[in-house]
């Protein structure tokens, strides 16, 4: 039921304006004490020429009070709509029931293909506290949009390609063995890489042998492309683990070395249209027009670019996919690469370059100190998730020491509390990060969340009679406590296509935060089961309905949602 909607259509014949115009004026007062909706009478007193709130009062005696409000005042210019509580808490309630876990889910999508850049991970460095944010806004996005109906495809596109892996190659075959890479992984792959740089100052002319590595592997000289592949595979098979943890699987991991061959089509194409200058060897797109710095896309040495492999990426998705929205979820450290890529396409004349998004987000730093991957001094991702784990079902253990199966538990809380903390707050902004803050089973966390869902599922265990059948005595929810639980339920659908309208899984976290806190609440102050049957079951069907829309909103935002704690 859609209130507004309905007001205005009541609205509209009283004062003479279209239902849509009086839809768009209809307004949520900020004060619950002056109604749970206005309308307000300024932009009529032009046409009736007379004071708004001598028009408010006439249009309110004109109107009639449909079931679903108790009352309609004028305040000065306003009109005020004050719901019939009981009627708008039973109406949300038989919509929760009746639609389950699709409610708030839509169809706005149907037939609309939404692409999802994200994670992105680089091969053959690790998987770092960086990536955590793509990581998680991106499967959230993915899941948001598939929930409103859109067909989502989910791009992991691998940093794999560039003359660090020629001197990877290098460096592996003066002082690697397969033994420890096979064993340490991407950790090996590492101290190999950082031990390059290192004999690289003393000798330059490993530099120019990594290069020539590097030119193998375009080459596809079986050795080079060999080892290359082994590289991939170690670190894929390592970020695998983390994906699983996550619950997060791709659709596709086509990274920078599968456009190595879709390139030229695209530099032809930029060559044909004059967009491409000549620049010192160098071949640039300038951007002057958009105030951007020149966008390279072929090096003086021949080589291409980042750029260069975004371009040719871009295109491809298009084709491939028809894509109606390609996003990016990458750090707004690349801000003024992606300015500069979708620059380029609209210069190509792509009409699409404004379907091009990039969702960019903040930094997360731990506590001490910033995460730097220089140097390999980086804080693992999956270090702080089993950390997190760890100390879950330390936490577990002492509060719930019979609880049966606490390591899954603890994981789905642990991992569930880095998440949660990671989609917390506007994406732009910085995270720091902290372990006791995100664990807090007392604060806005996700434990916290997941603890008042696990609460209604004991409540509900607990009813020793089918409160469904049973006939409810609503009046077990006169009180303002539940009446605020409703409005939460309530607002959810529009917060679902809020987040999916802006890219802000946050708006989700901060909605299930709220609900979590208002039943939490409400069950404070009140007894859910008591010796009357029919209230019970009407309050037994808003803790049920809390249940359903706290797991919906979890899964939304890549959470689990345990039945037990
Ligand atoms: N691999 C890059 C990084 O770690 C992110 C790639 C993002 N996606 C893209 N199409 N450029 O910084």
């Amino acid at each position: 039921m859609d209130y507004s909607a309905e007001l205005s259509r009541i609205l509209a014949p009283a004062a003479g304006i279209p239902a849509e115009e009086a839809l768009l004026a209809i307004e949520i007062p900020s004060d619950p004490g002056l109604g749970d909706y206005a309308f307000p009478c300024f932009r009529l007193a032009a046409r009736y020429r007379k004071a708004p709130a001598a028009i408010a009062a006439e249009l309110c005696g004109k109107i009639q009070k449909p079931p679903f409000v108790s009352d309609i005042k004028t305040a000065g210019a306003y009109i005020n709509f004050f719901l019939d509580k009981r009627y708008y808490i039973q109406n949300i309630l038989a919509e929760i029931q009746e639609r389950g876990e699709s409610f708030g889910s839509g169809a706005q999508g149907a037939g609309l293909t939404v692409c999802v850049d994200y994670s992105s991970i680089n091969i053959a460095k690790p998987f770092h506290m960086g990536h955590l944010s793509s990581t998680v806004i991106g499967n959230s996005l993915c899941r948001i949009y598939g929930f409103l109906g859109y067909k989502t495809v989910g791009i992991n596109h691998l940093g794999d390609w560039g003359t660090q892996f020629g001197k990877l190659i290098v460096a592996y075959k003066r002082w690697g063995n397969k033994e420890d890479v096979e064993k340490d992984s991407v950790n090996a792959l590492l101290s190999l890489y950082v031990k390059f740089h290192e004999e690289a100052e003393k000798d330059e002319s490993l530099e120019e042998e990594g290069r020539a590595w590097f030119k193998k592997i375009e080459d596809a000289d079986p050795e080079a492309l060999g080892l290359f592949n082994w590289f991939k595979e170690l670190t894929l098979r390592e970020a695998a683990v983390i994906y699983d943890m996550l619950g997060i699987r791709f659709d596709s991991y086509d990274g920078e070395s599968f456009y190595n061959d879709k390139m030229q089509p695209v530099i032809d194409e930029l060559k044909k249209k004059n967009l491409l200058v000549e620049s010192e060897g160098a071949y640039v797109v300038p951007l002057d027009g958009y105030g951007l710095p020149p966008c390279m896309i072929v090096k003086s040495d021949g080589a291409t670019l980042y750029a260069t492999r975004d371009l040719a990426a871009a295109f491809y998705r298009k084709k491939t996919y028809g894509f109606h929205k390609c996003l990016y979820v990458v750090a707004y450290q690349q801000n003024l690469h992606f300015k500069q890529l979708f620059a380029v396409l609209e210069l190509m004349g792509c009409d699409w370059a404004k379907d091009c998004e990039h969702v960019a987000f903040g930094m997360v730093s731990l506590e001490d100190g910033t995460l730097s991957t220089r140097k390999g001094k980086v804080v693992f991702l999956k270090d702080v998730l089993d950390k997190a784990v760890e100390k879950t079902l330390a936490i577990i253990r002492e509060k719930s020491p019979d609880l049966e199966n606490k390591e899954e538990t603890a994981r789905t809380v642990g991992v569930g509390a880095v998440v949660f903390d990671t989609l917390s707050a506007a994406r732009i902004k910085d995270i720091t990060f902290s372990f006791d803050r995100v664990l807090d089973f007392d604060g806005e966390t996700g434990p916290y969340v997941q603890y008042t869902h696990a609460r209604c599922a004991s409540l509900l265990r607990r009813a020793d009679f089918d409160f469904e059948a049973e006939e409810k005595d609503f009046s077990a929810l006169d009180n303002p406590e539940a009446f605020a639980v409703a409005k939460l339920l309530y607002s959810f659908p529009e917060t679902v296509r809020r987040a999916c309208e802006k890219n802000e899984p946050y708006l989700i976290t901060k909605r299930i935060t709220e609900l979590a806190k208002a039943m939490n609440k409400y069950y404070y102050e009140h007894r859910i089961i008591t010796e009357d049957r029919r209230k019970s079951a009407a309050r037994l069907l808003l803790a049920r309905c809390v249940k359903t829309v706290i797991k919906t909103g979890l899964w939304l935002i890549g959470i689990g949602a345990p039945e037990r704690m």
